[in-house]
């Protein structure tokens, strides 16, 4: 019986590469080159799964141009590059890359948002372009994060592991805001109160937002959620781009109406808003919460685990969709 395909759609660490190739018949990308959707499609003929990182967009086009794929397995925990209703209704199987990188992106946002805070970067920046010729009390000076009310929207896995770093390594009030309530035993694990979406936004010294994309959350920070916030406070995205409008930031940073911000995503990364390359109070990195090696290593591996499981008929490890029926039963 001949092996399933499957493709890797852009270069991912070698071991595990070797590791999926002890089951499939593989084509790499290990040149890594970004391949437009249209190249994908063409790539994909005759292929039963795909490895995609969050940059492969998988819609109704895609899939009803390669009949025989069968199983997207992102290596992301976010999948809004998955058009998930579309991977139902044509019996394909996705899934994500859950739990391997909590604790990774958490230190990266805690991080992100203590740069932002403290002004690490704008520091850098003055020290190098050679203005340090004195001291002065007030140089440079930041905002207090430890003792702080750390706010949280959106309280999954990532959410609950930058509440804990807060709450008990940096003494601070944690407050979130989510979907739904976590459980008692949660929220005292996390030392977290859940507060209204306003509460949040006007009690918090630093807001970090780690909610998942869906069209609903388009821009849930704009303008008049930012002009709600303290005028010392500071923003903080690792979540997705679109999530915050980012011109409505750029205009608000500028106008001193926040102190800070710090952004991992951005609205059409990687182009960035010239607005905000422009500031000095904003803390800007290319979308590398989740980037140690370790971490992408399990990343792709946990994929990798949901290609075998699946193409081996088994339930996948972390699927994100249910199937009624599948391509694959029907194969
Ligand atoms: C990164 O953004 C991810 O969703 O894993």
């Amino acid at each position: 019986m001949s092996r399933p395909k499957i493709l890797i759609a852009r270069a991912i660490s070698p071991e595990v590469v070797t590791v999926l190739e002890q089951h499939f018949e593989v084509q790499s990308n290990q040149d890594d080159v970004a391949w437009s959707p249209t190249e994908l499609a063409e790539r994909l003929q005759g292929i039963d799964g795909v490895l995609t990182t969050g940059s492969q967009r998988i819609d109704a086009d895609l899939l009803a141009a390669c009949p025989q794929l069968q199983i997207c397995a992102n290596m992301a925990v976010g999948y809004n590059n998955f058009d998930v209703a579309a991977m139902t209704a044509a019996g394909v199987q996705g899934t994500n890359a859950p739990d391997v990188l909590t604790e990774t992106t958490a230190d990266f946002g805690f991080a992100l948002m203590m740069a932002a805070a403290r002004r690490i970067t704008e520091s850098e920046h003055f020290l190098r372009a050679g203005q340090w010729k004195d001291w002065r009390y007030d140089l440079l000076a930041g905002a207090e994060v430890h003792g702080s009310t750390l706010g949280i929207l959106g309280m999954g896995r990532i959410g609950q592991a930058i509440a804990r770093r807060g709450a008990h390594g940096f003494g601070m009030q944690v407050v979130y805001h989510n979907r739904s309530r976590l459980s008692p035993e949660l929220e005292a694990d996390c030392k977290a109160r859940y507060v209204s979406k306003q509460e949040l936004l006007s009690t918090a010294d630093h807001l970090v937002l780690v909610l998942p994309y869906t069209p609903e959350a388009h821009h849930t920070i704009g303008a008049a959620e930012i002009a709600s916030m303290k005028p010392t406070a500071t923003l903080t995205n690792i979540a997705r781009g679109g999530i915050v409008d980012d011109a409505a930031l750029a205009k608000a940073l500028a106008n001193k109406t926040i102190a800070a911000a710090g952004l991992d995503v951005f609205e059409g990364e990687p182009a960035v808003h010239p607005d905000l390359l422009a500031l000095s109070n904003v803390v800007l990195t290319p979308h590398i919460a989740s980037a140690t090696m370790g971490t992408r290593w399990a990343m792709a591996q946990l994929a990798a685990d949901n290609l075998i499981a699946y193409l081996g008929g088994q339930e996948p490890v972390t699927p994100v969709n249910h199937l009624e029926h599948s391509r694959r039963s029907a194969a």
